[in-house]
């Protein structure tokens, strides 16, 4: 979270610095603000609030200078006023940090018995000083940053600026990424390659408890011991304008609407148009994987369990699941030869970073679900699938989710190809199913208007229920985690089953309880769960095939008609309509969709 820029050149950096964080913003928009050094002196500008507070400022007040760092912030420590905004500074340095330093009180501490005056409550602040402190004694700014890293503990990447260097900026990282990007004259520095797309597609990727010196010609790169190493230049296919919004409203909006064609893209890499698998080596063979176990965060956990099902129904392969932040601290004891599946949109979630090097140091491969290639849980793999999502911008996820099933799917298939626990005809049945996933998310999308009118419903409520069995049980986890991200209407996703267990004590006339029910084994026992609900006058929200529509037998408040399909790819239709209805809540309730409050759309903190 927060994200961060520098660029170092000979025209003024203010505008790069500004478009770059636009870029950005997915990853924090509390607040935002650049430093430069203009004159041989550290000058600043920061605003509290989204960056178009920050564009603004810089109208009335332009920031001249060749050299310069910015930062957008997701706050950890301290609120999001002006004051805790990024860049930190002293008269001598100025930083910008993505992270948590864990060990800032016991560095405050020990600055402010010096007689540093600190000015916000945040753990950056501490860099500036403890930068600020060596320079003092008359270090180098290289030596400086140097001795300060190897004083602060936790999880960074930062850039730092220097008060009389109008050609020097220094970036390091432990735990949280950064990219270099290499210019014609100028070179620059950003949280992802994708802020930079505009200005450079040569990239390369600051390695652990690396740090750089930045020059507009030359960047020179060390380890941890200080030893100047080479990092490999690469060459990526991001342009600037892949992240405009179209024709479209919100990004999110044009992210549920290009699922068909993701879902097309990322199934091409995996099976061919015949219907046979074409899924790359694996280190590992599927025949002896005693377990899998799967770990991710938020929306991509409920790829995970509907993956569970997946590989326990079609490949009789035991699946552990757990959400990456309780796993890591666990002590989960592994199998020999067990196989450790890693699910992350972004590829940089600090939890299931951490999950995936406990799997590993308890001897499992990994293999990653990523969509982004060159993230750090990528590169700590030892196979990744990558989900062709393309950028997903809005926070709220829905182009990486259901790309994720769709390589969940075919390695399930994979599997059970290996393992010889279904006919290959079936495996050929299922693959044609999911090929025609996209035509039938279409005709979902084509039905907006009608989710449109049901969400004017929704807006009205406090507490909406999602409730359904087996597969469709994570969608109902998924459907009221995308309601309450974006409308901030409360929401809970419950196995139907369980719901007489608790929450049929909320239901009464005011509450809606979306049940999804295909045309499956399970169909008649969610139908008694519906019973249950509309005989206590709930407002009963079915959706659910057109066979399984006309046989409800209860009185219900509305019915959104999904195709007809193997009810193994049901999750990837039936959570199309979820998304589009929490979308419409959100733009009833006038909400943030893009950027909703508190969220922030990759965590790369604790
Ligand atoms: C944040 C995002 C969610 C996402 C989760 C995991 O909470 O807001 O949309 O599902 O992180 O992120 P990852 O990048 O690991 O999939």
């Amino acid at each position: 979270m927060c994200g961060i820029v520098g660029m170092v050149g000979k025209r003024d950096v203010a505008s790069f610095l500004l478009d770059g964080l636009r870029r950005l913003e997915y990853r924090g928009y509390d607040s935002a603000g650049i430093a430069t050094v203009v004159g041989g002196k550290i000058e600043r500008r920061r605003a509290e609030g989204k960056l178009d507070a920050l564009a603004g400022r810089l109208k009335d007040q332009p920031l001249p200078g060749h050299i310069g760092i910015g930062h957008t912030r997701w706050a950890t420590h301290g609120k999001p006023t002006e004051t805790n905004a990024h860049p930190h500074a002293t008269d001598l340095a100025a930083v910008v940090h993505n992270g948590i330093i864990e060990n800032y009180r016991e560095l405050r501490d020990e600055l402010k018995a010096k007689g540093c005056v600190f000015t916000s409550e945040t753990d950056t602040e501490v860099i500036a000083h403890l930068v600020s402190d060596y320079l003092r004694q008359k270090m180098t700014p290289q030596q400086a940053l140097s001795a300060s890293l190897k004083r602060m503990r936790g999880a960074f990447a930062i850039g730092v600026i220097f008060a009389g260097r109008e050609d020097l900026l220094i970036a390091a990282r432990r735990g949280s990424p950064l990219a270099l990007g290499y210019g014609d004259g100028e070179m620059y520095l950003g949280s992802d390659a994708l802020a930079l797309a505009p200005q450079t597609n040569r990239i390369a990727y600051l390695e652990e408890d690396d740090w750089a010196e930045i020059y507009a010609d030359k960047i020179i790169v060390h380890d941890s011991t200080d030893k100047i190493v080479e990092r490999n230049i690469m060459t990526t296919n991001l342009s600037g304008a892949m992240i405009g919004k179209g024709e479209y409203r919100h990004f999110m909006l044009k992210e549920i609407f290009e699922q068909p064609t993701v879902i097309g893209y990322t199934l091409a890499q995996l099976a061919s148009p015949d219907d046979a698998l074409t899924m790359p080596d694996l280190p590992f063979d599927w025949k002896t994987v005693p377990r899998l176990t799967i770990v991710a965060c938020g929306t991509a956990s409920y790829a995970g369990v509907v993956g569970k099902y997946w590989f326990e129904q079609l490949a009789k392969l035991p699946v552990e699941i757990d959400i990456a932040s309780e796993f890591r601290y666990r002590e989960a004891p592994m199998p020999e030869g067990g196989v450790t599946v890693v699910v992350s949109q972004s590829g940089e979630t600090a939890d299931t970073l951490a999950a995936l090097n406990y799997a590993k140091a308890q001897g499992q491969k990994i293999l990653s679900i990523v969509n982004v290639p060159q993230s750090s849980i990528a590169r700590a793999s030892d196979a990744v699938i990558p989900t062709l999502a393309g950028p997903e911008i809005g926070v709220a996820s829905t182009t990486a989710f259901t790309t994720q099933l769709t390589v969940m799917l075919c390695l399930a298939l994979a599997a059970a190809e290996a393992r010889k626990t279904l006919p290959a005809a079936r495996i050929k049945e299922i693959l044609k199913a999911l090929h025609e996933v996209p035509s039938h998310i279409n005709a979902i999308l084509r039905d907006e208007n009608r989710l449109e009118e049901l969400a004017q419903h929704f807006s009205e409520a406090t507490d909406v229920l999602y409730l359904g069995r087996g597969l469709l049980y994570p969608i109902a986890m998924e459907g009221a985690l995308k309601l309450k991200e974006i409308s901030y209407i409360h929401a809970e996703g419950y196995p139907a089953g369980e719901m007489k267990h608790g929450p049929i004590a909320l239901v009464d006339e005011n509450l809606p309880a979306v049940f999804l029910a295909p045309s499956d084994a399970l169909y008649e026992k969610t139908i008694s769960n519906v019973q249950e609900v509309a005989a206590r006058n709930g407002k009963v929200v079915f959706v659910s095939d057109k066979d399984g529509l006309a046989h409800v037998g209860a009185k219900t408040f509305a019915t959104i008609e999904v195709p007809a399909a193997d009810p193994v790819v049901a999750p990837l239709l039936y959570v199309i309509p979820l998304q589009l209805l929490a979308y419409h809540t959100a733009i009833a309730k006038g909400t943030d969709v893009d950027q909703p409050r508190n969220l922030a759309k990759s965590v790369t903190v604790e």
